[in-house]
């Protein structure tokens, strides 16, 4: 088996268990979370409205940061849509999609994509430069923090060098852009890329204990 049959099957079928089996993991491990007692007095419901309102609210920065937050905003804007395009807009991949699942729909222009994987990466560098240098975000970031960018960045940067053909055939970046998927897909439910699956579940918790105890959402 070469590595490019190797990348294509057990690899990318062992990292597509681990993504299923840890997502689950954790959401059913979230689920069953003892909840500590509140003595407290409740002031609001706290119930599922409570949840939605927040998951609402928080979709929108609040006034008081709105100045100093635009840049990382526009930033990570730039960067989610730009992986949800480059993933499943690029019609190589919908072709992948397509024998995998039996669907496919239109894709963007080949140079369109390239055009938006850069921008896509340029906006990941930004982030991290920020991360790494603002004097309180390098102070709260960790091991996951800084891991988490690796990931999500390199299936972005070997997926740019295929068309270069440079250094390497053209079946070894192939093979060496479906490891580092597989590697992306197995890290994603562990550590703070759960955010794929959590992000509304965590803000709905917050809405909810927030209306109990009287606060302001
Ligand atoms: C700008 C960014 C990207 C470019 C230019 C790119 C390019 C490519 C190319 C040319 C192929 C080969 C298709 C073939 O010949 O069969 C491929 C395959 C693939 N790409 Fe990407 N890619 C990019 C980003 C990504 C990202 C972010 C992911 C997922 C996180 C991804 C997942 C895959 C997968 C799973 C395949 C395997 C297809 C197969 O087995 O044939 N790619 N990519
Ligand atoms: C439902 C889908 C998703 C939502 C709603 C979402 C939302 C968010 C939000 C709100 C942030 C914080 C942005 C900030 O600091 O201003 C974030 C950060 C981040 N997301 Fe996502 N995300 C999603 C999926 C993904 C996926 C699939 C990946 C990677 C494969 C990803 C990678 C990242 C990374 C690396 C960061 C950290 C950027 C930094 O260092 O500041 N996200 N996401």
């Amino acid at each position: 088996m070469d590595l490019l049959e190797f990348a294509r099957g057990p690899a990318l079928q062992f990292a597509a268990l681990v993504l299923v089996a840890g997502t689950l993991w954790r959401i059913v491990g979230i689920a069953f979370l003892g909840k500590k007692p509140d003595y407290s007095e409740p002031r609001g419901p706290g119930g599922l409205g409570a949840a939605l309102k927040v998951i609402w609210t928080r979709a929108f920065t609040a006034e008081p940061f709105k100045k100093a937050t635009l840049y990382p905003k526009i930033m990570a804007y730039v960067m989610h849509i730009g992986l949800f395009a480059t993933i499943f807009l690029f019609t190589p991949h919908i072709v992948f999609f397509e024998g995998w699942m039996g669907l496919d729909w239109p894709g963007l222009p080949n140079n369109v994509i390239y055009f938006i994987g850069v921008a896509t990466v340029v906006s990941g560098f930004a982030l991290i430069i920020r991360r790494a240098t603002s004097p309180v975000l390098k102070l709260i970031s960790n091991f996951d923090d800084y891991f988490s960018w690796f990931v999500t960045m390199l299936p972005l940067v070997t997926g740019l060098l295929i068309p270069v053909r440079a250094l390497f055939r053209y079946e070894d970046l192939l093979a060496i852009h479906i490891l580092s998927v597989a590697l992306l897909l197995i890290w994603l439910p562990f550590g703070k890329l759960g955010h794929t699956f959590l992000v509304f579940m965590t803000r709905g918790t917050t809405g909810m204990v927030f209306e109990r105890r009287g606060a302001k959402t």
